[in-house]
């Protein structure tokens, strides 16, 4: 009989009630102001520490991390030490995104830093990365763990610095940012923390090198596509589902994949929009035009392909049926999301 695969939704909230109590017990560790902000943006609370359950995002990373120990060969529980400090480096990577690029909105509430001030959402991001840091070093992860970590993260940066200088580059002409360079910048910014999510999880559970390395390649095509369809979204989606402002990488000139190939596609409406773009025009129509000139047809297309990319990457290592099928499943979700 073959069993009916489980939906991502299913997936994210098994490896969520896994993951919750151990990352509950790093927060309560906090100083309890910082510890207060880090609850709020997981949802756990008010500004004021009152208890609410608010959405505290999709839990994609820690989701990855326990399925990469299962594919691995353990069971899920081995990965809950790397799911909670990949949780951990992503909400720090919020805080500071947030402020890095003037976001007011995060998870449908005011961002940390509009909550509680930018001093101390940075303090609290400094927090959360210590806190993943010795989540790490304490486990059977150890200093390899650590190691996989801030390899990561000085990923994660290069990619979040290009992201800022690509906000000041013209839209046209020799400076412009091409696709070429937004899939490295995307690839560092997003697909270095999927990578290091599947691949930590595997590494703690005492995978091999090469299947390390080959979930960290996986991961990170995935985090383009995930990235991709983040600017789509970003861009046509609704804020009531994002939990984000509609067009704000517009607004912030931000060089994203449907309006870079858009401009790319060399069209008529490619030419009103570039226009339109370097006079600092109205950005809904911007958006209009953008699809117009196929952009987000173009960026789809990418994502698709980055995904089947991620897919054939797991092909080559050999993982237990079950896990292989939720990562597949989790992976397919990354994509029709955005659809
Ligand atoms: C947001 O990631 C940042 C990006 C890399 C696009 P998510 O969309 O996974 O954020 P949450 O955790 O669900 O809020
Ligand atoms: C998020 O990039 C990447 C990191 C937080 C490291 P974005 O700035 O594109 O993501 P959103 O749209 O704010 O979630
Ligand atoms: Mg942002
Ligand atoms: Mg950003």
């Amino acid at each position: 009989m073959t069993a009916v695969p489980a939906a991502p939704a299913q997936i994210v909230d098994r490896c969520a009630r896994l993951t919750r109590p151990a990352l509950r017990e790093a927060v309560g560790r906090l100083h309890p102001w910082v510890g207060e902000m880090a609850a709020y943006s997981f949802g756990w609370c008010d500004v004021g520490g009152a208890p609410v359950t608010a959405p505290g995002g999709k839990g994609l990373r820690q989701a990855l991390a326990v399925l990469g120990a299962e594919i691995a060969g353990a069971p899920p529980e081995t990965g809950v030490p790397a799911a909670v400090a990949v949780e951990l480096v992503h909400t720090f990577s919020l805080l500071h995104d947030d402020i890095m690029d003037g976001d007011p909105v995060r998870r449908g509430r005011p961002a940390v830093w509009r909550a509680y001030g930018t001093g101390p959402a940075v303090l609290a991001g400094d927090a959360l990365f210590a806190l993943a840091v010795d989540t790490l070093a304490t486990s059977v992860g150890g200093i390899e763990g650590v190691r996989l970590l801030s390899a990561a993260l000085g990923d994660l940066v290069r990619g979040q610095a290009d992201d800022l200088l690509f906000a000041g580059r013209p839209w046209t002409g020799p400076r412009r940012v091409r696709s070429t360079e937004y899939r490295r910048m995307a690839e560092g910014k997003t697909g270095s923390l999927l990578g290091c999510s599947l691949a930590l999880g595997a590494l703690i559970a005492g995978a091999s090198p090469a299947v390390v390395a080959g979930l960290d390649r996986a991961g990170r095509q995935a985090g383009v596509a995930f990235q991709v369809a983040d600017d789509v979204l970003g861009t046509w989606g609704d804020p009531a589902v994002t939990g984000k402002p509609v067009h704000g990488d517009l607004r912030e000139r931000k060089k994203t994949l449907p309006v870079v190939s858009a401009l790319e596609s060399g069209s008529p409406a490619a030419r009103r929009l570039a226009a339109l773009l370097e006079a600092d025009g109205d950005v809904a129509r911007a958006a209009e035009l953008a699809e117009e000139a196929g952009g987000r047809a173009a960026a789809l297309a990418v994502a698709r392909r980055c995904r089947a990319s991620a897919l054939s990457e797991l092909d080559r290592i050999r993982a237990p049926a079950r896990p292989a099928r939720d990562l597949r499943a989790l992976l397919d979700g990354v994509v029709v999301r955005s659809q």
